[in-house]
């Protein structure tokens, strides 16, 4: 955990944003795989991580704005769980940990939120993306279920993005702690990935890379022969000469940070000439699109000039044809790059993703475009000191797409479909960093995992 003093000033921050009412964060609760005592491995909520640090289930927060009051809800174990769980420290002595003196038990949340409501008080609270929440919410503000969502306080998920956007040094810190694990995740695959491996058996290592070393993963493994399928989970085939090997996978730090990397890797090591050419443009993207991270710059306009290298790269290879500023405009090059440059990243992988991306990732002065690829940029406004992003531009050859647009005589003007043919079977390829805007520019998180065709070819080999 955090010092004391990191989560107090952060609930003291939220009380002068929110100004008057409550504040209810409620922490998750186990969550059964298949009968109630064989949970699913346990993930506190991000934001009650946040403000309250304590990553135990059951446990539910109010921050009473009017009576400068911070308070715990739980219940301290009993002799019984105790036989079953060894001993357990007491709400009382977690909560100091926290700063924290008020707590009480979990049956008094009730109470406290009735208390309030008949005191004419506003509950703030964040959008629920857990039934059991959802339901918890629904009973304690004696809301419809259908309504529970649309009543969450924008005042708060305003408030708690504005906080959490911006990483201090002890969260930049975790984040790096988690990309020096997911350096060795990656590592490993590149000198696992030789023909006639399965990919269940280096999803299982990396995987385990990440466990034995006290951490978790930050997301379900991505690690396939198909990268042309952007979120592949399928782990079942064996690795081909020939083939590409992306590997999508990043280590969740002890508390709770996440790290997130695209390697794409040549099965045997070595890269075709054709893989080469395609690997350098996706390459030259994302390094350029790295350079270009400041204060002040929108993301979006990164994912453009990004996407513009890209249909370039394409144009010179012969797969695309005419005037690549309107390529972009008009979004033709989204038949090989047909996702966002990249999104925040902090507590969850894709950062606060459940209070809504537009809150993230958008703002009054940045609204999302509604074009094919360029709508899923998850990231798009001004960025500011302090926010940790991803960098994972692609270029993917996906045959369901190709069919549909060369059908339906697409873009004929921008994509040279019969070159695009030649292409057809080779798969995906993106590249992905983590990194930190600086008050002057960027800082790469972490140390470089191998990145070019030289460096890769030489693990790999
Ligand atoms: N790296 C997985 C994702 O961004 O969704």
């Amino acid at each position: 955990m955090f010092d004391s003093e990191i989560y107090a000033q952060r609930r003291n921050r939220l009380k002068e944003q929110i100004k008057s009412g409550l504040i209810l964060f409620l922490g998750n609760v186990e969550s059964p795989m298949n009968y109630p005592d064989n949970p699913y491995h346990f993930r506190q909520d991000s934001s009650f991580l946040y403000f309250c640090g304590l990553d135990f289930p059951a446990l539910a927060a109010v921050i009473d704005v009017d009576d400068n009051r911070d308070i715990v809800f739980g219940d301290d174990v009993g002799i019984e769980d105790i036989i079953w769980m060894g001993f357990q420290p007491s709400l009382k002595e977690r909560a100091e940990q926290i700063g924290i003196k008020e707590t009480f038990s979990l049956n008094k949340l009730e109470e406290t939120i009735q208390r309030a409501i008949q005191q004419g008080k506003k509950i703030h609270y964040l959008p629920p993306y857990r039934p059991e929440t959802k339901q918890r919410i629904a009973q304690l503000l004696g809301l419809n279920l259908d309504n529970v969502k649309e009543k969450a306080s924008e005042e708060l998920i305003k408030a708690v993005v504005a906080q959490r956007s911006t990483k201090i040094k002890e969260e930049i810190d975790e984040i790096e702690k988690a990309h020096s694990v997911t350096y060795e995740m990656h590592t490993t695959a590149m000198k696992m990935a030789k023909p006639g491996v399965a990919e269940k058996e280096i999803v299982g290592r990396i995987g385990g890379i990440a466990l034995s070393s006290g951490y978790n993963l930050s997301f379900p493994i991505i690690l396939t022969i198909n990268g042309q399928i952007l979120h592949n989970h399928y782990h079942g085939n064996i690795l081909k000469e020939g083939r590409l090997l992306v590997n999508d996978s990043g280590a969740e730090s002890g508390l709770h940070y996440a790290a997130d990397i695209t390697r794409t890797i040549p099965v045997g090591g070595k890269f075709s000439q054709r893989q080469k050419e395609i690997y350098e443009v996706v390459l030259e993207s994302e390094i350029n699109a790295i350079q270009l991270i400041k204060p002040g710059i929108k993301y979006s306009d990164i994912h453009l000039k990004t996407a513009k290298i890209i249909a370039t790269g394409m144009k010179n290879l012969g797969l695309m044809k005419g005037d690549m500023d309107d390529a972009v405009k008009e979004g033709a090059h989204a038949l090989f790059f047909p996702h966002g440059l990249g999104h925040m990243m902090g507590l969850d992988v894709h950062d606060m993703e459940n209070l809504g991306e537009d809150y993230v990732g958008y703002d009054e002065e940045t609204k999302r475009s509604d074009q094919f690829g360029f709508a899923y940029l998850r990231l798009a406004r001004e960025l500011q000191p302090g926010f940790v992003l991803t960098v994972e531009p692609g270029i993917y050859f996906i045959p369901a797409l190709i069919d549909k647009w060369k059908g339906e005589n697409k873009f004929t003007q921008f994509i040279n479909y019969e070159k695009v043919e030649e292409y057809r079977d080779l798969g995906g390829i993106r590249i992905e960093d983590d990194v930190l805007v600086t008050e002057d520019g960027y800082r790469d998180i972490g140390k470089s995992i191998p990145k070019t065709v030289e460096e890769i070819e030489e693990i790999a080999a």
